[in-house]
C-alpha cells in the first residue's frame, strides 16, 4: 500500500553529505510530515524524489515501481517549492491554466473555487506577485492535478495564517480524495497538526519516524501544578525542564518516559491541582538540540 519508498538514499554535494541513507515510506492516502531545521537535507531528498538531482545510491519507488524505469512517472507527481519562481509576463490565470493544460485536467469551478479561497488575484502579471502571491499560483496548480503525490517544500511560509488554514484544509481534502501529501517543513506546529506520520531529519539523517504517539520516547509532557507544599524543589530534578510559575500555577516540563519518578516525587508534596498538556514537537527537537536521543 506504499505510494511512495525511498531506500537508502544518499547524495553528496563536495564534502557535505546532504542526504545519508535517507529511507521512509509513505503509503497510499497518507500526510506525510518531513521535519528538520534548515539545511538538514529536506529538499536535496525531495529534488531527488522529483529527479531534479540524482542520488549517489539508494532507490526511489513510486506505486512500487523503481522510478528509474518509468519515464512518465512525474505526472503523477505534482510539486511544489518553497521558493516559486513563475513567468514573469504572464498573469497568474494563464500560469494556472497552462499548468491545467500539461495536465488535461478541466474543472474551472474547483479552480476558481480555490483562487477565491486563497485570494489571489489572477489578473495580475506573476512579476508583480509577491512571494506568497507566486506561491498561492503553485499550490493552486498543484491542488487542481489529479497527481496521486503532492510534494510541497516548506509550503505556508509566504502565507499569512488565514491562508495557512486554507492550505491546511485543502491538504485534508487531497487526503480524502485518497491522495498522499509529504510536507516538509523547519515549522514543527505546521507539520504536526496535519501529519498521520513524520520523519525527523537532521543533518541528512533519518533520526526518527512515526506516529506522533510512538515518538513519546523522545518527547516531554508539560505539567500545571498546584500544590499544598513548596514546589520549587522539583526544579532541581535532572528530568524537570522549564520550571516556571505562572500565578498559583507551576509549569513543569517532564520527559515522558520519567512520569512514574515524576509523580512518584510530586505525590508527597500533596498536589491539588495537575493537568496535562500533550507532547510538541518543539519539545522533540529540543531534546535533539540538547544533545543527544539520550537528552544527556
Ligand atoms: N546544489 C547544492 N550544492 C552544494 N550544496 C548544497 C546544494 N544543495 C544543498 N546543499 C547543501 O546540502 C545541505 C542540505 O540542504 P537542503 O537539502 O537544502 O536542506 P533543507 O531543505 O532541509 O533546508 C546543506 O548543507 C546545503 O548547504
Ligand atoms: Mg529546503
Amino acid at each position: 500500500m506504499s505510494m511512495l519508498e525511498l531506500k537508502n538514499l544518499t547524495k553528496t554535494f563536495g564534502s557535505t553529505v546532504a542526504a545519508d541513507d535517507v529511507s521512509f515510506t509513505i503509503d497510499k492516502g497518507e500526510i506525510f510530515g518531513f521535519i528538520g531545521p534548515n539545511g538538514a537535507g529536506k529538499s536535496t531528498t525531495i529534488r531527488m524524489i522529483i529527479g531534479a538531482l540524482t542520488q549517489d545510491s539508494g532507490s526511489i519507488f513510486l506505486d512500487d515501481t523503481n522510478i528509474s524505469k518509468d519515464r512518465h512517472y512525474k505526472d503523477n507527481i505534482s510539486y511544489v517549492p518553497g521558493d516559486v519562481n513563475l513567468w514573469g509576463n504572464l498573469t497568474g490565470d494563464e500560469v494556472i491554466n497552462f499548468f491545467m493544460k500539461v495536465r488535461n485536467y478541466k474543472n474551472t469551478a474547483y479552480k476558481n473555487e480555490l483562487i477565491e479561497k486563497f485570494r489571489l488575484d489572477p489578473k495580475k502579471k506573476c512579476k508583480t506577485y509577491s512571494k506568497g502571491n507566486r506561491q498561492k499560483v503553485a499550490l493552486i496548480s498543484a491542488f487542481l492535478t489529479d497527481a496521486k503525490l503532492l510534494i510541497f517544500d516548506e509550503p505556508t511560509t509566504g502565507l499569512d495564517p488565514l491562508m495557512e488554514r486554507s492550505f491546511h484544509e485543502e491538504v485534508a481534502r487531497a487526503k480524502s480524495e485518497g491522495k498522499s501529501i509529504l510536507l516538509s517543513s523547519h515549522i514543527l506546529s505546521e507539520v504536526e497538526k496535519l501529519s498521520d506520520r513524520i520523519a525527523i531529519i537532521r543533518e541528512g539523517k533519518i533520526i526518527e519516524t512515526g506516529h506522533l504517539d510512538e515518538l513519546s520516547h523522545i518527547t516531554r509532557i508539560e505539567y500545571i501544578i498546584q500544590a499544598k507544599e513548596d514546589l520549587s524543589k522539583l526544579d532541581e530534578l535532572p528530568f524537570v525542564h522549564e520550571f516556571r510559575v505562572e500565578g498559583e500555577d507551576t509549569h513543569v516540563l517532564i520527559d515522558n518516559d520519567k512520569a512514574h519518578d515524576f509523580l512518584q516525587t510530586l505525590y508527597p508534596l500533596k498536589p491539588t491541582k495537575l493537568q496535562t498538556l500533550p507532547p510538541r514537537l518543539e519539545d522533540i527537537f529540543m531534546r535533539y538540540y540538547e544533545g543527544g536521543r539520550d537528552g544527556s
